[in-house]
């Protein structure tokens, strides 16, 4: 797994927060709320998924420019029931709105067994794996769901409609790593093809079709159509279940209507929906935590098909990524420190220190 490629250069993970603090604080956003966003965004590229890590920072910063999200938001969270729980996001940072919302989730968990919110008139959270390690870091088990904008037709359609909405989970383990599942209901994430448009490298041909609805190797034809989703209607079915408890539910926008990431014209109104869950309920957490264990001891040390060396329980492949990088730094090409930096320039903080 190690990233040898010349063509990089590193950022260690302190240095890439500063940075992103920086930029963030001189956009207008609040020191203590830009502190989470960077947290969020740099464990994202410290566990390798580079696609929804700082380089996000361009787009989001031109929203904040163009006024279709509030640097300066704070969200609003109403208890509803002992276990449920409404946040209001009031077209912040998503990452502010999801963290509030499951950090009640995890404290009502916690109280109660279960604790449940739901998240309206948000933004883009980047990785969901972030929100679900925040609930494993308190010892507990967790959903996390979004909607977003359209990118993948439903099955049997032909035009974008849903968004490939990420379906995320986890469980804390013993003395084995945790389980986190987070994974975009489409064959790729629709990042991993801005990512190769970044780098100008080409992409698989069955991730996504062109605007004539053919197969495409081209990031930036691939973007002009739609993506394709995983499993046929099982990917279609899970993007619509992100809707709908995303959206419907929460009273943000759902059924096509949530705005791209990448646009800067309106709001986005991303709805979400945590649920953090205790793991000793129906045992003691001992037995829970060896249980974990056990199932991890079981997967990996399944029979391997030919020609595999190692399998891996699902997260373990990033969490090995981000111990890499806590050595090598997180890798970066010229054009991403170039637009970095001109980020940081337009608003006077301090350019990317490499290491
Ligand atoms: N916020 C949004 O709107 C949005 C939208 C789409 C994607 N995303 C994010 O994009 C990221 C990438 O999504 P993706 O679907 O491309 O992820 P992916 O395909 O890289 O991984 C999906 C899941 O499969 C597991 N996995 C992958 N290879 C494995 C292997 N060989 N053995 C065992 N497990 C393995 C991973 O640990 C992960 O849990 C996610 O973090 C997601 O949250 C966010």
């Amino acid at each position: 797994m190690a990233e040898t490629d010349t063509k990089y250069s590193y950022v260690t993970a302190s240095a890439a927060k500063d940075f992103v603090e920086g930029v963030l604080v001189g956009n207008g956003v609040a020191a203590a709320n830009a502190a989470i966003i960077s947290d969020c965004l740099i464990k994202a590229d410290m566990r390798g998924v580079d696609t929804h890590g700082m380089n996000r920072i361009p787009s989001y910063m031109d929203r904040v420019a163009q006024g279709v999200l509030d640097a300066k938001a704070t969200p609003e969270l109403k208890k509803l029931t002992p276990v449920v729980a409404q946040v209001d996001g009031k077209n912040g940072f998503g990452f502010l709105a999801a963290h509030q919302g499951m950090q009640c989730a995890i404290e009502m968990g916690k109280e109660f067994g279960i604790g449940m919110v739901s998240i309206k008139h948000s933004n883009h959270f980047g990785m969901s794996a972030w929100v679900v390690q925040q609930a494993i870091d308190a010892g507990m088990m967790s959903l996390v769901f979004t909607n977003s904008s359209p990118a993948l037709p439903v099955w049997g359609g032909q035009s974008k409609l849903m968004g490939v909405s990420p379906i995320a989970c986890g469980a804390p383990a013993g003395k084995e790593r945790p389980f986190i599942l987070d994974m975009a209901p489409s064959v790729a994430a629709r990042g991993k093809i801005y990512k190769a448009k970044r780098r100008g490298e080409k992409i698989p041909l069955d991730w996504a079709l062109d605007a004539e609805g053919k197969p495409t190797d081209d990031p930036s034809e691939a973007l002009k159509g739609v993506m394709l989703p995983m499993g046929g209607p099982k990917g279609s079915g899970l993007s619509i279940m992100m809707d709908v408890f995303s959206g419907v539910l929460s009273g943000s926008a759902f059924a096509g209507h949530v705005t791209n990431p990448y646009d800067p014209s309106k709001p986005a109104d991303v709805g979400h929906f945590l649920i953090a869950i205790k793991p000793d309920l129906f045992m003691s957490l001992e037995d829970f935590k060896e249980r974990m264990d056990y199932l991890y001891q079981r997967v990996v040390g399944s029979d391997k098909a030919a020609g595999v060396d190692r399998i891996y329980f699902p997260g373990e492949m990033e969490q090995l990524r981000y111990e890499e990088r806590m050595k090598t730094g997180i890798p970066l090409v010229e054009a991403e420190i170039t637009a970095l930096n001109a980020e940081a320039e337009r608003v006077g903080s301090k350019p990317i220190v490499l290491f």
